[in-house]
């Protein structure tokens, strides 16, 4: 079974990470997958709304660790990093975009829902952005959308402390539309989905032109982009990474 599954009902296409056994971590072949979605979903006249969600409980962990020791390692040059790709075409993308968030939302997990144009979460949704912990910097352009969205201290304080915010104080510092129990999730977003792709399709592009710069959020991803996988290469990463690999915490005092 594919572990990026695409499925279109009308004009609404369906992308779910689909990797449970791995609480839907994304490796570099799945964000390859994902950006061939998005391109396609862009260039098909026939797709009008993405809609993307977890397998599971789970909506994703984020980016596989194991994969981010390989680039530590020197495993992929840059322009093999598929992750990459995957932020730019996220940053450019043009018709709606929905999230359905089922569970934990890790990493990208979150940070990709500061790209969605209508977020729904289930009640058992948790969102955190640990990258700080990982010896990490925030990535997709979430070193700006996320203070905006919610405030520069509770920004930091997910980065830098790694705090994990419930559904509701998701919901009440605006970064989703609603909470739903977890058996109404998908139907609820379809719905959604459905309704966006029954709008005039130029008025919604052009409504999420104005109301997006993305040439402007490149440039913020670029530049995260650049210290971000140099901080991969760093020995602080390759202590956090061996860690949760030997299921350990990290021992950051001999830096
Ligand atoms: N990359 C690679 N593998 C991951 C992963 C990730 N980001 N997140 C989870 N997994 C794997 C675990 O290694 C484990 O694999 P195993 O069964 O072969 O040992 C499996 O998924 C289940 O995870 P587990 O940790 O046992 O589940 P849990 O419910 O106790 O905890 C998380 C779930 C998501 C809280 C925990 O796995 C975690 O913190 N993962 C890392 C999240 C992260 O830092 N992501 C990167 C953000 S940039």
């Amino acid at each position: 079974m594919s572990e990026i599954l695409q499925s279109q009902t009308g004009a609404v296409l369906t992308v779910t990470i689909n990797r449970p056994e791995k609480k839907n971590a994304i490796t570099n072949a799945m964000y390859g997958t994902l950006v061939d979605a998005l391109e396609r979903a862009q260039a098909d006249k026939a797709i009008r709304c993405v809609l993307v969600t977890g397998a599971g409980d789970t909506f994703t962990a984020g980016n596989d660790l194991m994969d981010f020791a390989a680039v530590a390692a020197g495993g992929l040059a840059r322009e093999q990093i598929q992750g990459f790709r995957f932020l730019d075409r996220l940053a450019e993308f043009e018709k709606p975009l929905i999230a359905a968030v089922p569970g934990l939302a890790v990493g990208i997990g979150t940070t990709l829902l500061l790209h969605c144009d209508l977020v729904v979460l289930s009640e058992t949704a948790v969102l955190s952005v640990p990258f700080v912990d990982l010896a990490l910097v925030p990535e997709a352009g979430s070193s700006l959308l996320l203070q905006q969205r919610i405030g520069y201290v509770r920004a930091f304080a997910m980065f830098a402390l790694g705090e994990r915010i419930d559904a509701k104080t998701a919901l009440s510092w605006g970064l989703a539309n609603k909470v739903v129990p977890p058996d109404v999730l998908q139907g609820e977003a379809m719905a959604a989905a459905q309704a966006l792709a029954s709008k005039p399709p130029g008025a919604l592009a052009a409504s999420k032109r104005l109301m997006r710069d993305s040439e402007a959020l490149k440039t913020v991803i670029a530049m995260e982009a650049d210290i971000f996988e140099a901080r991969l290469k760093s020995p602080e990463a390759r202590e956090a990474f061996t860690a949760f690999a030997q299921r350990r915490p990290p021992d950051y005092g001999k830096f």
